[in-house]
């Protein structure tokens, strides 16, 4: 049993009271390898945000989740280095987290938060399998994220062909039996770079976000799949190649509107796919004779932190709260 403390990570209870009183969101973007973190932590030193790093259940898969703890640890100590010893705060989190082993084990080994993803079980069940998670998550001083409502999209093992919109008149009640410090709400956003077909309305249900925050004031509110599917980036990839179709996110608009209110947290993860996808296709195309991964892979990471700092800036408004 490792301690986050004792690795530097904070958890999230702090930065939401600053992010609910600031009226700005934390950003959670998702890493899976060397390049995205250190994308991720020159974003958010150089814009002075605290931030959320979060691994999937797709990145303990692809990468391992011993390693991905491993380099978060190395990641405090990086963002001090590159900050004249300063630092920033780093919340280590689990996204998505499908049940009660799993996010043991991520507390085990020194994550800070965690998210119980329980929102395709029946009402009941996710209150059971949630409450297990926070019982356990509070001994040990680690904040939990709980969900209800059904985001649409596809991403890998984050599935749901439609909408179930959050029921404003279950959160209260989810809220008071399983103890969760936050609470991730379906309200039109939805994993991937498909979010709308042509020709819909591409607007979130903000309606129901204030109803809810009616219901549960000074709650922290997370919202999900939240990217915006930059349209120079999908230009980019189809002139390099790529067969990006018909690809639309969320507008920035909205998700500035949203971080003013009880959204304490957004979740980014497909807009940075995108960004070091163009680079590299970009790369390929105009230097066919480059094999050095760091050829490719630098210009990526460059592309995905100036995304990102832009977000932190223009889109959460986190920047410049690292020392809140
Ligand atoms: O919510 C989904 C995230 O974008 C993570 O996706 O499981 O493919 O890593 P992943
Ligand atoms: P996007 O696919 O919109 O980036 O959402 C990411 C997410 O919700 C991670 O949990
Ligand atoms: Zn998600």
């Amino acid at each position: 049993m490792v301690s986050y403390k004792s690795l530097g990570l904070v958890n999230s209870v702090e930065l939401f009271k600053k992010a609910m009183a600031g009226k700005y969101a934390i950003p959670a973007y998702n890493f899976n390898n060397m390049e995205q973190l250190q994308a991720i932590i020159q974003a958010c030193v150089e814009t002075e945000s605290p931030v959320i790093l979060q691994v999937s259940k797709g990145a303990r898969e692809y990468a391992n989740q011993t390693l991905l703890r491993y380099m978060a640890q190395g990641a405090v100590e990086y963002a001090k280095e590159i900050s004249g010893g300063k630092g920033i705060p780093i919340v280590l989190h689990l996204d998505h987290g499908p049940d009660f082993e799993t996010c043991k084990s991520c507390i085990d080994l020194g994550f800070s938060s965690v998210m119980i993803d329980g929102s395709h079980l029946p009402y009941e069940e996710n209150i059971k399998e949630t409450k297990r998670v926070v019982e356990y998550a509070h001994q040990h001083g680690v904040t939990v994220e709980g969900e209800l409502g059904v985001l649409a999209g596809v991403e890998d093992d984050v599935k749901a062909e439609t909408h179930t919109y959050t029921r404003p008149e279950e959160v209260e009640d989810f809220v008071k039996r399983t103890g969760v410090d936050s609470l991730a709400i379906a309200i039109g956003t939805s994993h991937g770079a498909y979010k709308f077909k042509p020709g819909d309305n591409p607007r979130i249900r903000l309606d129901i976000l204030a109803e809810i925050e009616k219901r549960i004031p000074g709650f922290p509110i997370v919202l999900h799949g939240s990217s915006s599917v930059p349209q120079d980036q999908v230009a980019i990839i189809n002139a390099n190649g790529g067969q990006l179709k018909d690809a639309i996110g969320i507008g920035e608009d909205q998700l500035r509107e949203a971080a003013k209110s009880a959204v304490c947290k957004i979740n980014i993860d497909s807009d940075g796919r995108l960004a070091m996808t163009a680079a590299i296709r970009k790369v390929f195309v105009e230097k066919p004779a480059e094999f050095d991964p760091r050829k490719y892979l630098g210009p990526a990471r460059s592309s995905l932190k100036e995304l990102y700092k832009r977000k932190n800036i223009e889109v959460l408004g986190s920047a410049g709260h690292a020392n809140d």
